[in-house]
């Protein structure tokens, strides 16, 4: 049992306690005082506690009045306490922020918002289109085999087609001392890759990046992006290519545009053509345009039938089989449509260009 004060609690000592207290307390300027504080008056075994448990030591009236009283100074110190809290408070930010340079008035630093690369949106665009006209979107491996690559578009080795193609080999060789491994030179590949792994009806583009052994300029680079497309089924026709593929130029390029399609040799597609589109630049007129080169035309992707022998080579009958196929380049497609005129920019990681975007 805690003793209590020797001197009888009074409202005099109540009053004078309050007094020295509250008279202490107004000098303090730390947090650790302002603690040191409470426990001498307020602690368990601080002096108006002690008082207070005195306070039975009183008759009946007396006890109701200093009780009272000493209730009163209690709520009157913890009240005092919590202001000078508070101003300690005050004074410590004020100083900080005098000493430190603390500027709280500084706005905050924005955080960098990235935005998706230029040919990112393209592609997505291209995909976006053609997923509307019923195609899904598969990728492939970067690196293929020679097989994929070009046997199984009918460009079997030492055929000169493969000089359309200027191939980055990859390093491995196998027991017949072949590089049957490249960076592939087009998504073509995939055509095979896909109606291998899936029954007709077929319908896919394959959006993806590509590698040539490259003299790079304004219109040539090592690596680029390109979007396949293939479609096949029983009775598909040329009409439905042309049909898809104007669809396709329209969503583009513009409710207006025409198309034009010309003879054009690759070996996976009997008949091959090259896909143009009136120049968007001078509406086909041509005269002194720098976009259409003044031909009014502008070519935007190869096109054709799946070849027969692609199909058999995939063990698909080419008698019940027919298809359609394109490639077609991102980068070109962004450049026509924001007229942007050396392809080397896409990847030269400028942010003054890839902002504008
Ligand atoms: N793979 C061809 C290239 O890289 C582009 C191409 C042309 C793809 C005609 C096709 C096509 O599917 O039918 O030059």
């Amino acid at each position: 049992m805690t003793q209590p004060t020797s001197e009888p609690p009074s409202s005099q000592t109540i009053e004078r306690l309050t007094r020295e207290a509250v008279d202490e307390l107004s000098k303090l300027g730390t947090y650790e005082e302002l603690e040191t504080w409470r426990v001498a008056y307020l602690g368990r075994r601080g002096r108006l506690t002690l008082l207070l448990r005195g306070l039975s030591g009183l008759d009946i009236d007396e006890r109701r009045l200093v009780g009272s009283l000493a209730n009163e100074a209690k709520g009157t110190l913890e009240q005092n306490l919590e202001r000078r809290s508070a101003e300690i408070d005050g004074a410590e930010l004020a100083t900080s922020a005098s000493q430190d340079k603390l500027d709280v008035t500084l706005p905050g630093r924005t955080t960098p918002v990235g935005r998706l690369h230029p040919t990112t949106q393209i592609v997505r665009e291209i995909c976006g289109v053609f997923s509307d006209l019923g195609f899904s979107v598969v990728e492939g491996p970067e690196v293929e085999w020679d097989h994929y690559n070009f046997e199984m578009l009918n460009i079997p080795r030492g055929h000169p087609a493969r000089d359309m193609w200027n191939t980055l080999w990859v390093d491995y060789q196998n027991e017949a001392g072949e590089q049957p491994m490249l960076l592939r030179t087009h998504t073509s590949p995939m055509q095979a890759r896909v109606m291998e792994s899936s029954r007709p009806p077929i319908r896919v583009v394959v959006p993806g990046k590509c590698y040539r052994y490259e003299a790079t300029d304004a219109t040539h680079e090592w690596h680029f992006y390109q979007v396949e497309g293939l479609a096949v089924d029983e009775g598909i026709t040329f009409a439905d290519l042309k049909g898809t593929l104007y669809e396709f130029a329209r969503r583009l390029f513009g409710e207006d545009r025409k198309v034009r399609f010309r003879c054009d040799y690759f070996p996976f597609v009997e008949p091959g053509v090259d896909m143009s589109i009136d120049c968007f630049a001078c509406e086909g007129e041509g005269d002194g345009c720098r976009i259409c080169r003044d031909s009014g035309w502008i070519e935007i992707m190869g096109a054709g039938m799946v070849h027969p022998k692609v199909l058999a080579g995939v063990g698909y009958d080419p008698e019940k089989y027919t298809g359609f196929a394109f490639g077609l380049g991102p980068e070109r497609i962004a450049m026509l449509k924001y007229g942007i005129e050396d392809i080397r920019l896409f990847y030269a990681n400028d942010l003054r260009f890839l902002r504008q975007f």
